[in-house]
């Protein structure tokens, strides 16, 4: 049956659309019964909305100084949460996928004392609305601006009508005062709302300062750097919002060293030695290059004087050994709290040997201006560096000034066994220093069978338990399946990841008759291993045995037919905890007509299996023997 609008409904549009066209008696609409005007703030487009939070703003802070009628008072505050709410409504009315929006800086979610953490993350509806709006606009503004044949102003740019309408314009509003099509007006009446702003090249011109005259600008993400119109333009945004940015980041840029020394340069406030950045991060970038003559000082001494400094990220940069050397050596000198170093996946073999040869030493005979550098350091990526057996060495003596290490991602590196024992020494003494050292990845090292052991059996013996291994990656066999259940049976990890190590049915039997009678794991990924029906028998003791286990990966094992029952007798048997279990690959176990009886499986309203894709079974995959 067709549904008929309602009386009430029709006049909230009238009203509405009053409210965006006209500025007469806005005020008097508070008058109006309560739930009347709950009704109009629910069913408000944003740019009534927007009208009417204004008016209340100023009829309780502006001409009429405080209210004198308390009740009165109550109730008009108690619209703040009204007007949050349905701010909050139309956000997700408009993105129900969500934005891409502030998360907390990895390292802002320490402990150091950092205090901008609540002003990051917070539920102002408002201003996330009109954030995002812009950004959209902008995104849109930016294929304009890169059309060759652009020469305008950017300002000018015309806003599309779906966007316009989102916000509750229609054209034949023709009567209104504002040019709702404009870039420049959005950012005249929205630009204040915004903190944080993804920018392409195109729009990082000197007019885009002007744009955002309004905004206090905490996080920027420039994207396409590359002429130095586009630095001059990053330059000026940069020092507009100089007190408030915390963030930068950098990708696809293009930023030789004079760029990289103006940027710098650009973010410390007038007057002041210091600056205030957290986070910098330069990604998929030509920085620092080699065969470059001049020195980014000013980007060393960035570095060094940042005391603000938390999480500093260098990744697929193509950096070279002196490039790393350099970085390194700055951050050695200053007295920064950097939490966060991230160099991964650039050519920086030999990077260490190089830093001053400070690291042939032991750390105490050294100056104590080196002591008191690297102390805050607990993140340590140095995934796909092109590091080798004797950079490991180095690591190790390097590693002696960062004793408060939490986390070393050395993946990807073809260091080997011996490079893995060269490191063994350092967990085991972090441990005995009683530090908080918990996390270990060195996936895909090409280690053996036999480092890969040494490893597991120093690690379960460590004082302080340790909270994530992965060992995934590396053909090790079905002989690491004993000293794996060992070290199951010894140590309290909660995060273990031995995805294809090449366990097969005969490793996963091995693991399943060593298995301890009680495990502490949360999340395991077996997969890619070859374990047929046996890995099947394997998931179901975990989860009869690991009352906290929350995610299995078990997908791509050959699991025949006859697992499912294997499954599904040990999801009866599960207490509850289990969010999800990968099952993706293993076509056989999972035919139509027997995956209906997973279905009862939930975990707060989603099923728990995730299976093979019906157009995934129907073709075989690579691996299927
Ligand atoms: C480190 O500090 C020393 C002495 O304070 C100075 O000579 C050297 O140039 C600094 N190195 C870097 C890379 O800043
Ligand atoms: C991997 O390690 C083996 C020894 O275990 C060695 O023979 C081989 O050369 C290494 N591969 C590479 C690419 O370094
Ligand atoms: C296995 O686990 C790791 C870590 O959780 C994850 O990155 C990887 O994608 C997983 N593998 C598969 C096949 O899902």
């Amino acid at each position: 049956m067709r549904e008929f609008p309602s009386l009430l409904s029709l006049c909230a549009k009238v009203i509405t659309m009053e409210v965006i066209c006209g500025d007469q008696h806005l005020q008097d609409i508070f008058e109006l019964p309560p739930d009347l005007v709950d009704y109009l703030l629910m069913h408000s487009p944003p740019l009534a909305l927007q009208k009417l939070h204004e008016v209340l703003k100023f009829e309780q802070c502006g001409r009429h100084g405080f209210f004198s009628d308390s009740v009165k008072d109550g109730r008009k505050r108690g619209r703040y949460g009204d007007f949050n709410t349905a701010w909050k409504i139309l956000f997700h009315s408009r993105w129900p996928e969500g934005v891409r929006q502030i998360q907390p800086i990895d390292c802002m979610a320490d402990q150091d004392g950092i205090t901008s953490h609540e002003s990051m993350i917070c539920d102002d509806w408002q201003q996330m609305y009109w954030e995002a709006h812009l950004q959209d606009c902008l995104d849109e503004a930016a294929e304009t601006a890169l059309l060759p044949s652009f020469g305008g102003c950017i300002g000018e740019i015309m806003v599309s009508d779906t966007i316009v309408n989102f916000i509750g314009y229609k054209g034949d509003m023709g009567h209104s005062t504002h040019d709702y099509s404009s870039l420049s007006y959005h950012c005249q009446q929205f630009g204040c709302y915004v903190r944080y702003l993804r920018l392409s090249s195109a729009l990082c011109v000197a007019e885009t300062c002007e744009l955002f005259r309004d905004s206090k600008l905490q996080r920027l993400v420039l994207r396409g750097i590359k002429s130095k119109n586009h630095v001059d333009g990053a330059c000026k945004l940069l020092n507009q919002n100089s007190e408030t940015l915390l963030s930068l980041e950098f990708i696809h840029c293009r930023l030789p060293p004079t760029a990289l020394n103006e940027i710098c340069d650009s973010l410390y406030t007038q007057g002041f030695h210091r600056h205030g950045i957290q986070y910098f991060s330069v990604k998929s970038s030509r920085i620092l290059e080699s065969n470059s003559d001049s020195v980014p000082t000013r980007f060393l001494s960035f570095l060094s004087s940042g005391r603000s400094l938390c999480a500093l990220k260098l990744c697929d940069n193509r950096l070279g050994p002196n490039s790393a050397k350099m970085v390194f050596d700055a951050l050695l000198n200053s007295s920064s709290g950097l939490s966060t170093l991230d160099l991964s996946d650039n050519y920086i073999a030999g990077w260490l040997s190089t830093v001053d040869g400070r690291f042939s030493s032991c750390p105490t005979s050294s100056s104590s201006a080196i002591d008191k550098s690297l102390r805050s350091l607990h993140v340590l990526n140095l995934r796909g560096s092109n590091l080798r057996k004797n950079d490991v060495e180095d690591l190790k003596s390097a590693l002696a000034y960062a004793p408060n290490l939490q986390s070393l991602d050395i993946s990807d590196n073809l260091i080997g066994d011996d490079g893995i024992r060269s490191l063994i020494p350092y967990f085991i003494d972090a441990s005995e220093r009683a530090s908080t050292f918990v996390d270990i990845k060195v996936e895909n090292c090409n280690l053996s069978c036999i480092g890969a052991t040494q490893l597991l059996t120093s690690l379960s013996t460590l004082k302080s338990p340790l909270n994530t291994l992965s060992i995934a990656d590396n053909d090790l066999g079905s002989d690491i399946a004993a000293p794996l259940a060992k070290f199951l049976g010894t140590s309290h990890v909660k995060v273990l990841n031995i995805e294809d190590i090449e366990l097969g049915p005969s490793g996963f039997l091995e693991l399943d008759k060593g298995m301890p009678e009680a495990l502490e794991l949360v999340r395991i990924n077996l997969s890619k291993n070859r374990g047929g029906i046996e890995a099947a028998k394997y998931v179901y003791k975990l989860i009869l045995r690991a009352p906290e286990l929350a995610v299995i990966n078990a997908g791509y094992n050959f699991m025949p037919a006859e697992s499912l029952a294997v499954i599904c007798s040990a999801l009866k048997l599960s207490k509850g905890k289990l969010e999800r279990l990968d099952l993706t690959g293993n076509t056989r176990c999972c035919q139509p007509t027997q995956v209906s009886k997973l279905a009862e499986f939930c975990f707060r309203g989603k099923p728990i299996v995730i299976l093979p894709s019906l157009l995934a079974s129907a073709a075989p995959y690579d691996d299927d023997p």
